[in-house]
């Protein structure tokens, strides 16, 4: 039988965690023993972090795959387990949130204060007559605001759908019209890249298409002029002005917390349903787990924005429901200095940070010398998360941020896993560079072939889920048929064969010699090249490991001897010369690289040497726009690219490039 996917790169670079951090880890190797041995009474173990008004009857049931019930009966609330219990435990004066604006100005806010924001926004969510079995949409910049509009809807049961700031009117209105929702918070704006940024027109435009929205709650950020309509209420005149007593109320364990919209590739986008007592269990214990937070000492700081699952996850719902500090950072990484992330670590000396590669190959080439400046000494734990890190990037992370004494864990994880499903445990794994290494204890994943057999050691095929997860999506919004055909009917059960349920996470994936897990990017992006099945991420990273290069983007192109060819995107790093003969050698230098390092069937037909990548708001490349100006066809739709001039450069270059052979 053929492979389903290629296994091209071997790497043998591993790291065990430093000797004092594994003594004092939170979690150490006895919980995968635990969670194998009986995997429902670890969650329920787990469960026991939170505190509940109601005990659960049911761990899970499980007797309607793929719908899951996790701590049946089980009543509790969000916010109260964020919050309140902090402060009702003597912990009031611990901050919260550093929050850093731009602009430059900050705001310190405690346990007890979040308390008393919350508890504010939660009466005038309900003045407004918003409650348990509503929803409300959240078009915010990274300000406190978020984070209290999110939790005060989770107080009063009301279903959240943060819709992030970048978004279009039309993004904005179909999230809206799809949930219903009866309130959207919003500002007037926020700042990005050292201006005030509008929000409110957009809001306006898209509440004008929907009628179901019955109030506008409006935090002035940046003081811009406002249209002002009907349905309008500042912030400042309502939730600030509202009672700082609110009782909250428990909610049954399967309560909807939030919807959260992920495009995917085609289609409308898809309404992700997370809920209560699960959801909150899993965010809970891998924020402890997988970052070792001790929140008396640790500063916490995930640079994702809350418009994405990483932000409401790992900002909001497990950092606060650990009773962590944390810092929140509302603007970009290179304002007013390409310095800025740098700055504010030393700043509130941050020691745990969470971050993406996109970043971290951004600060690759931004050059060595600019975090070279800075102490960064308190740092002790360094986290990824959105797309596979190529070795090269996981290297100068370790190298270069965690100056060689800071774990580097690699998590994998998607909008629908709610939480951490692939990682290292700092104080328990040994790492390697680019790996996700193993499923945590309590998660059980695996790699297929096309048949859902399990790939032996070496090999590469798809990665499922083969057991349900606390954390898990429950359906999609209002779509329980798109639900099943998404994720469920290409293996197993839901697709007519065997008696498992096994869950399709869409991304490519290898075991190395070891079992230890390498994801390959989505099988949608996977290339066929002359019968072989190879992965962008695996060329990507062979690229990413030649001095020259800070990043890559691979897509397969239609050829007509091989079937498709590889054709290569590649930003060089800063200090590069690319004119002329020089940028002639470098091109034949790095097709070279990547036949010598993965061998002659990966090497690129072509390579276009460019000074940016199309990415989407959340950072991932957008390589559908790649293979349209590598076959080129007039682009597709360009609507969520971050930067759409980036695109107009690259077809420019395309046209007079020259690096076939
Ligand atoms: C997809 C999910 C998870 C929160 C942010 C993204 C890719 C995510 C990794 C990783 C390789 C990764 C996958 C996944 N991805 N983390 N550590 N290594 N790939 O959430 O927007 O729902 O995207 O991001 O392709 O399926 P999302």
């Amino acid at each position: 039988m053929s492979e389903t996917l290629a296994n091209l790169s071997s790497e043998s670079r591993q790291f065990p965690p430093p000797e004092a951090l594994a003594a004092a880890a939170n979690v150490k190797a006895d919980a995968y023993e635990e969670a194998a041995a009986d995997r429902l009474a670890f969650w329920a173990t787990q469960a026991d972090r939170l505190d509940w008004a109601k005990k659960w009857d049911q761990t899970l049931d499980w007797s309607n795959p793929p719908f899951a019930k996790w701590f049946v009966n089980g009543e509790l609330n969000v916010a109260y387990n964020c919050v309140d219990r902090h402060v009702e435990a003597g912990r009031g004066d611990r901050v919260a949130i550093h929050w850093e604006g731009e602009p430059g100005d900050t705001r310190t806010i405690t346990y007890a204060e979040l308390l008393k924001l919350v508890s504010q926004a939660a009466n005038t969510l309900t003045d407004l007559g918003v409650g348990a079995g509503d929803r409300v949409a959240i078009y915010l910049p990274m300000i406190p605001e978020a984070a209290v509009a999110m939790l005060a809807c989770a107080r009063v049961g009301a279903t959240h759908s943060v819709v992030f700031g970048g978004f279009s009117v039309q993004a904005l209105s179909t999230r809206i019209q799809d949930a219903d929702a009866k309130l959207v918070i919003t500002a007037d704006g926020g700042y990005r890249r050292g201006k005030p940024s509008a929000l409110k027109p957009t809001v306006d435009e898209a509440v004008a298409q929907c009628p179901s929205i019955e109030n506008v709650l409006v935090v002035r950020r940046t003081g811009q002029d406002v249209a002002w309509n009907d349905k309008d209420k500042w912030w400042h005149e309502t939730v600030e002005q509202a009672g700082t007593e609110h009782k909250a109320q428990p909610f049954d364990a399967e309560h909807p917390l939030f919807i959260l919209y992920t495009s995917g590739t085609t289609g409308k986008p898809k309404g992700i349903l997370h809920t209560t007592g699960g959801y909150l269990t899993q965010v809970s214990y891998t924020h402890n787990a997988v970052f070792d937070l001790k929140p008396e000492s640790d500063v916490y700081w995930c640079t994702a924005d809350i418009g994405w699952v990483t932000g409401h996850s790992y900002i909001v719902y497990g950092p606060l429901s650990n009773g962590a500090t944390q810092v929140m950072y509302e603007g970009t990484p290179d304002t007013p200095g390409r310095d800025r992330f740098w700055q504010i670590v030393d700043k509130y000396k941050v020691s745990i940070l969470y971050t993406a590669p996109t970043l971290i190959r951004t600060m690759m080439k931004w050059g060595d010398d600019i975090p070279a400046g800075y102490d960064l000494s308190s740092l002790r734990i360094l986290g990824s998360v959105g797309e596979p890190i190529n070795p090269e990037a996981w290297m100068w992370y370790r190298e270069n941020i965690g100056r060689e004494r800071c774990p580097v864990v690699d998590t994998w994880w998607q909008t629908e896993t709610g939480g951490i499903m692939i990682s290292p445990l700092p104080g328990v794994t040994a790492t390697k560079p680019g790996s996700a290494m193993t499923p945590l204890p309590g998660i059980t994943a695996d790699v297929v072939d096309d048949q859902a057999q399990s790939v032996p050691n070496g090999g590469g095929g798809f990665l499922v889920l083969r057991d349900p997860w606390p954390s898990m999506l429950r359906t999609i919004w209002g779509d329980d048929q798109r639900f099943l055909d998404t994720y469920w009917s290409r293996f197993g059960a839901g697709a007519g064969s065997g008696d498992d349920w096994i869950y399709f996470a869409g991304d490519g994936s290898k075991k190395d010699e070891d079992g230890a897990l390498w994801l390959l990017g989505r099988v949608d992006d996977v290339m066929l090249v002359s019968g072989h099945n190879i992965s962008t991420t695996e060329v990507e990273s062979a690229l990413v490991s030649h001095p020259s290069v800070a990043e890559a983007a691979v897509v397969g192109a239609t050829d007509p001897t091989t079937g498709q060819a590889i054709v290569a995107f590649v930003i060089p790093r800063g200090n590069v010369e690319t004119e002329g003969d020089i940028g002639e050698q470098l091109n034949v230098d790095l097709r070279n690289h990547v036949a010598k390092t993965l061998g002659p069937i990966a090497k690129p037909r072509q390579i276009m040497l460019v000074p940016e990548l199309p990415k989407t708001r959340s950072g991932k490349i957008m390589r559908r726009l790649l293979k349209d100006v590598a076959e080129n066809r007039s682009l597709g739709d360009v609507t969520t690219l971050q930067d759409s001039a980036v695109m107009d450069l690259i077809s420019a270059g395309m046209q007079t490039g020259k690096s076939e052979d």
